[in-house]
């Protein structure tokens, strides 16, 4: 069955480039991104791998750990991280999961035959503390991914999901943010202090609460 944004996200046992993990015990409380590849020692993957490996910080930062995967298996993922190393002036800091097997691409439905019946599409699965899936994106293998926009994402679900604030288009942290509906005004005058601008009763915006 597909996974769906509420779901809790499906737990595996697998082998990665840091040895065995169980999914849930490996995340524990924190955020999670698992994103998968379409295969080793390919040009827009090496690029994906180097790029969120340099920002180690940026998710460390909001207690997020990253897993990556592809269908090929771990001693191969181990000889490409030289090369993503080499090409991209940054080691591979977090694990890959070698699911040569597919249990875990078939687990996520990574693999959309009518695209590519043997490799797993660019899929991404945001998870947050209480296991449940956040986020869901899907690209096709020749498309990169925004790994900038991932980060942007979990600014947007982590604020969200202590306030009773939605994010509006191209919305990055430090932005105003939009009072949700369940909100009543008079509520709002005790939940947002600094006010809002009531652009029409549903479009209320107010600087980001927690800034
Ligand atoms: C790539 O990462 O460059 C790639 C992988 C599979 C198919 C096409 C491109």
């Amino acid at each position: 069955m597909a996974i769906r944004l509420g779901d809790i996200a499906p737990d595996f046992e697998a082998d990665t480039t840091d040895g065995k993990v169980n999914f849930h015990e490996w995340k524990k409380d924190s955020w999670a991104v698992l994103f998968s590849h379409p295969k080793d020692f390919t040009p827009v993957c090496t690029t994906e791998l180097g790029y969120t490996a340099k920002l180690k910080d940026e998710f460390a930062k909001r207690n997020v750990k990253v897993i990556g995967l592809s269908v090929d298996p771990v001693d191969s993922h181990h000889k490409w991280e030289k090369d993503i190393e080499e090409t991209q002036g940054q080691a591979v800091n977090f694990p890959m999961i070698g699911d040569s097997d597919r249990k875990v691409a078939d687990l996520y439905d990574m693999i959309h035959p009518n695209a590519n019946d043997t490799m797993t599409v660019r899929s991404v699965f945001i998870i947050g503390p209480d296991k449940k899936v956040k986020l869901i994106l899907t690209y096709p293998a020749s498309t990169g991914r925004n790994v900038d926009e991932l980060l942007r994402v979990i600014d947007s679900l982590q604020l969200t999901a202590n306030y009773q604030v939605a994010t509006p288009v191209n919305w990055t942290d430090g932005d105003d943010v939009i009072i949700t509906a369940a909100v009543s005004d008079e509520d709002a005058k005790d939940k947002f202090p600094k006010g809002w601008k009531a652009v029409k009763p549903y479009l209320r915006i107010t600087p980001q609460p927690n800034k």
